[in-house]
């Protein structure tokens, strides 16, 4: 007797499970590309020969091209992942046919068809079933671990965007004294309270706000922070063209698990206030009351966390910061005097150990009247460009005032920025 198995491709399991069969035969291969699994005893020899004869595409392989982040841009490494058709793999003592089939139907969204793959075996072999996919889970965590998946919108779905992330460091970003802190205290009470939440019937999930200026370090924070804590980070512009009222609020129904999300540029709802028409369609970009209607959405039993971030706290409403939708306002400000030096020590320390470089620094800085005045990231800029060489820095601090900025940099209307890809 015979049992199979089927996953569709929409299941969360099904990358892994993929993932799981290329490591496997690579395993099995030495590295050699995958082929039907070779049995060891003339048994199973002669079951798979027989197989293969009846089953005339044992050797359909797909390749999925990889770029790495890091290193030359046209570098690239390719693996072969079983495609569409029959494969026999033997597993333990199990032989084990896989059928990776696609459906006529796809996904509108992403273009994709639908897959399922199906896995028979025999019925006294069922218990590898549940070894495999316990194999394709531990593989799937080994590969995140240390990264951050970052998911973007499509459709109406989250997509995981280029391959995870390494982790951010929380260290890395620099925030005036304490505050750093009390967002992340604020967040790990929250995660350990969810039964309190859940035994009032009270929606368990946090709104945090993140305004500032640009360059301030709103959006590395958020990021680092989900490394911090483990989650991975959804990450939605409310200014992109495209995003319906409709399409935001699905999209936060669907959180994948233990994911942060990041709405940006929050204040863009706020400028556009018309609701609905009668058709149901309020034009291309989210409304104001579409984004409190997204907030406030269905509760679920599990956490959300979710975190905003503006340019223009001024234009936002009262109706937004309301407990439940924004739990808590943070301000990022231009650089603090203790920013700053954060900042220097974590280039320079080890060139300017005394720390005698460091107070030249701070009293040109003083003297320009920069502190307060200048972004995070200007300031990280001038270290970048000065890598290794105090000195150079403190003799091109003139560059960060105000007036040199004004020079050199063109604001972008924000509608036309495209350059905003997650960093
Ligand atoms: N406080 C900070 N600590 C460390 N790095 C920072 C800080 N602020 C800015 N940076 C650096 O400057 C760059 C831009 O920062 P980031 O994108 O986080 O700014 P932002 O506040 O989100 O800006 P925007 O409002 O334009 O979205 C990043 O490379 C980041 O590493
Ligand atoms: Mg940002």
């Amino acid at each position: 007797m015979l049992v199979d198995l089927e996953i569709t491709g929409r299941d969360q399991a099904y990358p892994w499970l993929l993932q799981w069969m290329t490591a496997f035969h690579r395993a099995q291969h030495g590295g050699a590309p995958p082929s039907t699994a070779i049995s060891s005893t003339p048994k199973h020899r002669l079951l798979a020969s027989l197989i293969r004869r009846f089953r005339p595409r044992l050797h359909h392989l797909q390749v999925q091209t990889f770029q790495p982040q890091n290193g030359p841009s046209h570098a690239a490494h390719f693996s072969f992942v079983p495609g569409q058709g029959q494969h026999i793999l033997q597993y333990g003592g199990a032989l084990i046919l896989v059928q990776r089939q696609r459906e006529k139907t796809m996904n509108i969204s992403t273009g994709d068809p639908f897959e399922t793959i199906t896995l028979t075996t025999l019925y006294s072999h069922r218990s590898v079933f549940e070894d495999i996919f316990a194999e394709a889970h531990q593989l799937y965590q080994q590969m995140q671990e240390g990264k951050t998946v970052i998911y973007n919108s499509m459709g109406p779905s989250w997509q995981p965007f280029g391959d995870p992330k390494r982790k951010r460091p929380l260290e890395s970003v620099v925030l005036e004294r304490g505050v750093k802190e009390k967002i992340v205290e604020d967040v790990q009470a929250f995660l350990a309270a969810r039964t309190w939440y859940l035994d009032r019937g009270i929606p368990y999930r946090r709104g945090y706000l993140l305004y500032g200026p640009p360059g301030t370090g709103k959006s590395s924070f958020i990021q680092a922070l989900a490394g911090h804590l483990d989650f991975n980070i959804a990450i939605l512009n409310v200014s992109e063209r495209g995003l319906t009222d409709d399409r935001l609020n699905h999209l936060l129904t669907k959180v994948p698990p233990r994911t942060i999300v990041l709405l940006e540029d929050v204040d863009v709802a706020f400028l556009n206030r018309k609701q609905a028409g009668s058709d149901g369609y309020a034009g291309a970009t989210v409304t104001f009351s579409g984004l409190l209607n997204a907030l406030d959405g269905v509760a679920s039993a599990e956490e959300r966390i979710i975190f905003l971030t503006t340019n223009h706290v001024e234009r936002l409403d009262e109706a937004l910061i309301r407990p439940g939708r924004v739990d808590m306002t943070v301000r990022l400000g231009e650089a603090t005097e203790y920013q700053i030096e954060q900042i220097w020590d974590r280039f320079y320390a080890e060139i300017d150990v005394g720390g005698e470089a460091k107070q030249r620094f701070l009293a040109k800085v003083r003297k320009l009247r920069l502190i307060d005045v200048v972004s995070t990231a200007s300031l990280q800029g001038l270290f970048l460009y000065n890598k290794e060489n105090a000195q150079g820095a403190i003799d091109m601090v003139e560059g960060l005032t105000a007036h040199s900025l004004r020079d050199n940099h063109v604001p972008v209307p924000r509608e036309v920025d495209t350059s905003r890809k997650p960093a």
